[in-house]
Protein backbone atom coordinates (compact mmCIF):
# COMPACT_ATOMS: atom_id res chain seq x y z
CA UNK A 1 0.00 0.00 0.00
CA UNK A 2 1.13 3.81 -0.76
CA UNK A 3 0.73 6.91 0.56
CA UNK A 4 1.16 10.12 -1.69
CA UNK A 5 2.40 13.16 0.38
CA UNK A 6 2.17 16.47 -1.12
CA UNK A 7 4.28 19.41 -0.41
CA UNK A 8 2.48 22.82 -1.48
CA UNK A 9 5.16 24.89 -0.35
CA UNK A 10 7.55 26.49 -2.93
CA UNK A 11 10.17 25.23 -1.16
CA UNK A 12 11.34 21.65 -2.21
CA UNK A 13 12.77 20.69 1.52
CA UNK A 14 11.47 23.33 3.99
CA UNK A 15 9.42 23.27 6.91
CA UNK A 16 6.46 21.84 4.68
CA UNK A 17 8.93 18.79 3.62
CA UNK A 18 10.30 18.33 6.97
CA UNK A 19 6.54 17.64 8.96
CA UNK A 20 5.86 15.22 5.91
CA UNK A 21 8.99 13.45 5.99
CA UNK A 22 7.74 12.73 9.82
CA UNK A 23 4.68 10.99 8.42
CA UNK A 24 6.24 9.15 5.61
CA UNK A 25 8.88 7.86 8.26
CA UNK A 26 5.99 6.44 10.87
CA UNK A 27 4.46 5.18 7.92
CA UNK A 28 7.62 3.10 6.54
CA UNK A 29 7.88 1.82 9.79
CA UNK A 30 4.06 0.35 9.52
CA UNK A 31 5.25 -1.06 5.98
CA UNK A 32 3.50 1.33 3.78
CA UNK A 33 5.33 2.84 0.54
CA UNK A 34 5.44 6.84 0.73
CA UNK A 35 5.82 9.13 -2.11
CA UNK A 36 6.58 12.60 -1.68
CA UNK A 37 4.95 15.18 -4.29
CA UNK A 38 6.22 18.52 -4.75
CA UNK A 39 3.78 20.96 -6.33
CA UNK A 40 6.90 22.57 -8.11
CA UNK A 41 8.06 26.35 -7.89
CA UNK A 42 6.20 27.31 -11.59
CA UNK A 43 2.86 29.28 -11.66
CA UNK A 44 -0.63 27.05 -11.19
CA UNK A 45 -3.28 28.91 -12.52
CA UNK A 46 -6.64 28.39 -10.78
CA UNK A 47 -9.75 26.82 -11.96
CA UNK A 48 -11.46 28.11 -15.09
CA UNK A 49 -14.64 26.37 -14.65
CA UNK A 50 -14.53 25.22 -18.11
CA UNK A 51 -15.67 21.83 -17.45
CA UNK A 52 -13.52 20.51 -20.21
CA UNK A 53 -12.09 17.76 -17.56
CA UNK A 54 -15.41 15.73 -17.62
CA UNK A 55 -14.95 15.42 -21.39
CA UNK A 56 -11.12 14.65 -21.52
CA UNK A 57 -10.40 12.97 -17.77
CA UNK A 58 -7.79 15.35 -17.04
CA UNK A 59 -7.31 19.16 -16.35
CA UNK A 60 -7.46 21.55 -19.71
CA UNK A 61 -3.86 22.56 -18.08
CA UNK A 62 -0.79 20.82 -18.58
CA UNK A 63 1.02 20.77 -15.34
CA UNK A 64 1.67 19.37 -11.75
CA UNK A 65 -1.81 18.94 -11.71
CA UNK A 66 -2.02 16.01 -14.25
CA UNK A 67 1.06 14.90 -13.15
CA UNK A 68 -0.26 14.19 -10.03
CA UNK A 69 -3.96 13.32 -11.04
CA UNK A 70 -1.56 10.28 -13.67
CA UNK A 71 -0.79 9.03 -9.87
CA UNK A 72 -3.26 9.37 -7.66
CA UNK A 73 -5.11 6.55 -9.05
CA UNK A 74 -2.54 3.91 -7.60
CA UNK A 75 -2.39 5.35 -4.22
CA UNK A 76 -4.10 4.42 -1.46
CA UNK A 77 -4.34 6.98 1.04
CA UNK A 78 -2.93 11.25 0.87
CA UNK A 79 -1.39 13.80 2.90
CA UNK A 80 -1.75 16.92 1.86
CA UNK A 81 0.78 19.60 3.21
CA UNK A 82 1.00 23.47 3.13
CA UNK A 83 2.57 26.17 4.41
CA UNK A 84 0.15 28.98 6.45
CA UNK A 85 0.04 31.90 3.67
CA UNK A 86 -2.00 34.52 5.42
CA UNK A 87 -3.59 31.92 7.93
CA UNK A 88 -4.94 30.14 4.35
CA UNK A 89 -3.11 27.54 2.67
CA UNK A 90 -0.58 29.07 -0.12
CA UNK A 91 -1.48 30.97 -2.85
CA UNK A 92 -0.49 27.60 -5.41
CA UNK A 93 -1.50 24.85 -3.12
CA UNK A 94 -5.43 26.37 -3.18
CA UNK A 95 -4.99 26.09 -6.82
CA UNK A 96 -3.60 22.58 -7.00
CA UNK A 97 -6.52 21.45 -4.35
CA UNK A 98 -9.03 23.39 -6.39
CA UNK A 99 -8.00 21.59 -10.15
CA UNK A 100 -6.96 18.49 -8.68
CA UNK A 101 -10.29 17.45 -6.57
CA UNK A 102 -12.33 19.45 -9.64
CA UNK A 103 -11.07 17.24 -12.16
CA UNK A 104 -10.34 14.26 -10.09
CA UNK A 105 -14.58 14.58 -9.13
CA UNK A 106 -15.36 14.95 -12.91
CA UNK A 107 -12.56 12.97 -14.42
CA UNK A 108 -15.03 9.42 -13.71
CA UNK A 109 -12.22 7.76 -12.35
CA UNK A 110 -12.95 8.44 -9.00
CA UNK A 111 -9.20 8.39 -7.63
CA UNK A 112 -9.95 9.58 -4.31
CA UNK A 113 -13.19 7.82 -3.12
CA UNK A 114 -13.09 5.96 0.20
CA UNK A 115 -9.53 6.73 0.16
CA UNK A 116 -8.11 8.17 3.48
CA UNK A 117 -6.76 11.69 3.91
CA UNK A 118 -5.69 14.31 6.34
CA UNK A 119 -3.75 18.06 5.86
CA UNK A 120 -0.82 19.03 7.39
CA UNK A 121 -0.16 22.62 8.38
CA UNK A 122 2.99 24.76 8.94
CA UNK A 123 2.89 28.04 9.94
CA UNK A 124 5.94 30.40 12.24
CA UNK A 125 2.60 31.42 14.48
CA UNK A 126 -0.42 31.38 13.33
CA UNK A 127 -2.96 30.72 11.20
CA UNK A 128 -3.09 27.17 11.34
CA UNK A 129 -6.63 26.04 12.52
CA UNK A 130 -7.79 28.10 9.79
CA UNK A 131 -5.79 26.29 7.07
CA UNK A 132 -6.35 23.16 8.33
CA UNK A 133 -10.67 23.59 8.37
CA UNK A 134 -10.32 25.04 4.47
CA UNK A 135 -7.95 21.62 3.89
CA UNK A 136 -9.75 19.50 5.23
CA UNK A 137 -13.15 20.53 3.12
CA UNK A 138 -11.84 18.84 0.30
CA UNK A 139 -11.38 15.63 1.73
CA UNK A 140 -15.15 15.91 3.26
CA UNK A 141 -16.80 16.74 -0.19
CA UNK A 142 -14.62 13.35 -2.10
CA UNK A 143 -16.43 10.83 0.39
CA UNK A 144 -12.36 10.70 2.02
CA UNK A 145 -12.17 9.47 5.66
CA UNK A 146 -10.38 11.93 7.63
CA UNK A 147 -6.96 10.66 9.59
CA UNK A 148 -6.73 12.68 12.63
CA UNK A 149 -4.24 12.76 15.15
CA UNK A 150 -3.80 13.83 18.93
CA UNK A 151 -3.90 17.50 18.34
CA UNK A 152 -5.13 19.17 15.12
CA UNK A 153 -2.06 18.57 12.14
CA UNK A 154 0.30 21.44 13.17
CA UNK A 155 4.12 22.09 13.09
CA UNK A 156 5.36 25.60 13.99
CA UNK A 157 9.15 26.97 12.99
CA UNK A 158 10.47 29.04 10.33
CA UNK A 159 13.10 27.09 9.29
CA UNK A 160 13.74 23.09 9.03
CA UNK A 161 15.55 23.32 11.98
CA UNK A 162 13.03 24.78 13.86
CA UNK A 163 10.35 22.13 12.65
CA UNK A 164 12.86 19.91 14.37
CA UNK A 165 12.51 21.24 17.67
CA UNK A 166 8.51 21.40 18.03
CA UNK A 167 8.90 17.85 19.86
CA UNK A 168 4.76 17.71 20.03
CA UNK A 169 4.56 18.69 16.28
CA UNK A 170 6.84 15.99 15.68
CA UNK A 171 4.50 13.57 17.69
CA UNK A 172 1.37 14.64 16.10
CA UNK A 173 2.90 13.80 12.46
CA UNK A 174 4.31 10.35 13.64
CA UNK A 175 0.89 9.61 15.19
CA UNK A 176 -0.78 10.74 12.05
CA UNK A 177 1.30 8.34 10.15
CA UNK A 178 1.03 5.82 12.65
CA UNK A 179 -2.92 6.27 12.17
CA UNK A 180 -3.13 6.32 8.42
CA UNK A 181 -1.20 3.16 8.08
CA UNK A 182 -3.51 1.10 10.95
CA UNK A 183 -6.85 2.38 8.83
CA UNK A 184 -5.30 1.25 5.77
CA UNK A 185 -4.67 -2.07 6.74
CA UNK A 186 -7.98 -1.99 8.54
CA UNK A 187 -9.53 -1.55 4.89
CA UNK A 188 -7.60 -4.11 3.29
CA UNK A 189 -8.57 -6.40 5.85
CA UNK A 190 -12.46 -5.58 5.73
CA UNK A 191 -12.24 -5.72 1.99
CA UNK A 192 -10.41 -9.13 2.12
CA UNK A 193 -13.05 -10.15 4.39
CA UNK A 194 -15.92 -9.45 1.98
CA UNK A 195 -16.98 -6.32 3.79
CA UNK A 196 -17.51 -4.62 0.16
CA UNK A 197 -17.75 -0.16 -0.66
CA UNK A 198 -21.08 0.97 0.43
CA UNK A 199 -24.29 1.12 -2.04
CA UNK A 200 -24.35 4.24 -4.22
CA UNK A 201 -27.51 6.25 -5.43
CA UNK A 202 -27.33 8.08 -9.27
CA UNK A 203 -26.31 11.57 -7.86
CA UNK A 204 -28.67 14.19 -7.65
CA UNK A 205 -27.76 18.30 -7.82
CA UNK A 206 -30.33 20.59 -7.02
CA UNK A 207 -29.72 23.91 -7.09
CA UNK A 208 -29.55 26.06 -3.76
CA UNK A 209 -32.97 28.03 -5.31
CA UNK A 210 -34.69 24.35 -6.06
C1 LIG B 1 3.53 35.04 1.85
C2 LIG B 1 3.72 34.42 3.21
C3 LIG B 1 2.72 34.51 4.14
C4 LIG B 1 2.87 33.93 5.40
N1 LIG B 1 1.83 34.00 6.28
C5 LIG B 1 1.97 33.42 7.50
C6 LIG B 1 0.86 33.43 8.43
O1 LIG B 1 -0.22 33.88 8.16
N2 LIG B 1 1.08 32.86 9.65
C7 LIG B 1 2.29 32.30 10.01
O2 LIG B 1 2.43 31.84 11.13
N3 LIG B 1 3.32 32.23 9.13
C8 LIG B 1 3.18 32.76 7.88
N4 LIG B 1 4.21 32.68 6.99
C9 LIG B 1 5.41 31.90 7.36
C10 LIG B 1 5.35 30.45 6.86
O3 LIG B 1 4.12 29.85 7.10
C11 LIG B 1 6.43 29.62 7.56
O4 LIG B 1 7.67 30.20 7.40
C12 LIG B 1 6.46 28.18 7.08
O5 LIG B 1 7.30 27.46 7.93
C13 LIG B 1 7.02 28.04 5.67
O6 LIG B 1 7.01 26.67 5.31
P1 LIG B 1 7.86 26.15 4.04
O7 LIG B 1 9.32 26.24 4.42
O8 LIG B 1 7.42 24.74 3.83
O9 LIG B 1 7.49 27.04 2.90
C14 LIG B 1 4.08 33.24 5.72
C15 LIG B 1 5.09 33.15 4.76
C16 LIG B 1 4.92 33.72 3.51
C17 LIG B 1 6.01 33.58 2.49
Amino acid sequence: MKVLLVNGSPHVEGCTYTALTEVASALQAEAIETEIFHIGTKPLAGCFGCRKCGELGHCVFSDRVNDFLAIAGDADGFIFGSPVHYASACGAMVSFMDRVFYAGSNSGKRPFYLKPAAAVCVARRAGTTATFDMMNKYFTISEMPVISSLYWNMVHGFTPEEVRQDQEGLLIMRTLGRNMAWFLKCKEAGLHAGVDFPKQEERVMTNFIR
